[in-house]
């Protein structure tokens, strides 16, 4: 469902002669779990062995709030939102006909945001998810005090026990002991997966369920990259090779993940998460960036096209098959001279600029290009992908020889932000 073609990458043949026992050694440690950071490594069987009890009782608590919202609120920072957003705007689309709207909140402190969102769900039949494994997360913590009291003060208590559920730690932190105090529906993020490799857990699956996406779907995809990927020489391991030499061998800085499929936005940022929080430690790694195209041709493509040399690769995802297309109308006057465009479609165009693009920027602007071909944006892709994704970063962190399943570095910031707001103990 991904191919990935190296023949604008200009280091194809590095990428064929690395170093094969090293490949298999950092394969051995993912699967047996013996590298750093091994008691995080839950994600790594869990399209086979995710439990399949609080499965159907998810789809049954998601079924019921379904029926009765027009607007699920999604509450969560970081791991504990990215999956469940990029999953739902790539299956979904922007614009979809759904029932059910997901609207995200708790992963800003912006107050003219969360104000907006207040105002917006006033009168509207709405639910409430909050996602956090710690239960003490400042930004989803300070939301869901305020979206819990609209929920009680439009519909009354009862309803809003109804139409609360709690993703949290199956024992301990604030959330699970407020959920159970207040009779809120309750599923567990596992021990050993953390946030940015979640998604595949509830914290990702409740919402999707509840927004109606075909989540079998999704762990069929999440199962088939997972098999897959249990041989070594596989497609994935050869983008973490890829980047590595880019990274380590040549001293390039930065990655940019491009698309050109605005619904893959979310996907990106997902992947910016992933990568950047399980690399970016040590004075190591890629700082992952991302850019939607044809957007960003008319912003960053100047830079990308004769800025700074030797510092950015890209790596463009080529969706094959769109979700809808539509063709350009004939126009009798052709003033605007696009009628030979007319027989085509926008898909077409769109894959025609990619071509374009990659030689204007690999060829002559001597910007290396990795391309990964998908097959297709729907919901076994999304699954396929994410997976895809986690097991070539678990890859290229081990490559790195960083632990790729901590993130010490988030801390610095939540400490300086508490001892100025004075919180006890800090
Ligand atoms: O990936 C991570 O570990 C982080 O992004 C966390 O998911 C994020 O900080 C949210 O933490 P919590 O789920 O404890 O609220």
């Amino acid at each position: 469902m991904i191919n990935i073609n190296l023949l604008n990458s200009k280091i194809e043949k590095s990428v064929e002669s690395f170093d094969k026992k090293r490949v298999q050694e950092v394969h051995d440690m993912i699967e047996n779990k013996t590298g750093l950071g091994n008691d995080f490594l839950g994600w790594v069987n869990w399209p086979k062995d995710y439990d399949k009890n609080e499965f159907q009782e998810m789809k049954s608590v998601a079924k019921k709030l379904r029926s009765n919202i027009e607007v699920l609120l999604v509450i969560g920072i970081g791991g504990s939102y990215l999956g469940a957003r990029a999953a739902d705007e790539m299956i979904r689309g922007l614009y979809h006909n759904d029932k059910v709207e997901l609207i995200y909140i708790g992963n800003t402190i912006s107050s003219t945001y969360t104000k907006q969102v207040l105002d917006y769900i006033d009168g509207k039949e709405f639910g409430i998810v909050n996602v956090s494994k710690s239960g003490t997360t400042t930004e989803p913590g300070i939301a869901f005090r305020v979206f819990e009291q609209k929920l009680v003060d439009q519909k009354g208590k009862e309803i809003a026990r109804e139409r609360i559920v709690a993703v949290t730690d199956k024992a301990k932190g604030a959330l699970k002991k407020l959920a159970t105090d207040e009779g809120y529906a309750t599923f567990t993020i596992p021990d050993d997966i953390g946030g940015r490799f979640s998604v595949f857990t509830p914290v990702g699956i409740f919402p999707l369920l509840v927004a109606g996406v075909d989540v079998d779907a999704i762990f069929a995809g999440a199962f088939k990259a997972m098999e897959e990927l249990k041989d070594v020489n596989n497609q994935a391991y050869k983008y973490a090779i890829a980047r590595y030499i880019f990274n380590v061998e040549s001293n390039y800085k930065a990655e940019t993940l491009v698309s050109y499929e605005l619904q893959m936005q979310l996907f990106l940022e997902w992947w910016k998460q992933l990568f950047g929080e399980s690399e970016g430690k040590d004075g190591k790694g890629l700082f992952p960036t991302s850019c939607v195209f044809s957007t960003d041709l008319h912003s960053l493509g100047q830079f990308i096209q004769e800025g700074t040399k030797n510092v950015l690769f890209e790596t463009i995802i080529d969706v094959k098959k769109p979700t809808q297309d539509l063709g350009v109308p004939e126009n009798e006057g052709n003033l605007d001279g696009l009628n030979y465009l007319s027989s085509k479609t926008f898909h077409e165009i769109n894959s025609t600029a990619l071509v374009g693009v990659v030689d204007a920027h690999a060829n002559k602007g001597d910007v290396p290009n990795i391309i990964l071909e998908f097959e297709k944006m729907d919901a076994e892709m999304f699954g396929y992908a994410a997976y895809w994704f986690m097991k070539a970063c678990a890859m290229s962190g081990y490559l790195l020889e960083v632990n790729p399943f901590n993130q010490p570095g988030v801390e610095v910031y939540k400490e300086n932000m508490f001892k100025l707001l004075k919180k006890p103990g800090y």
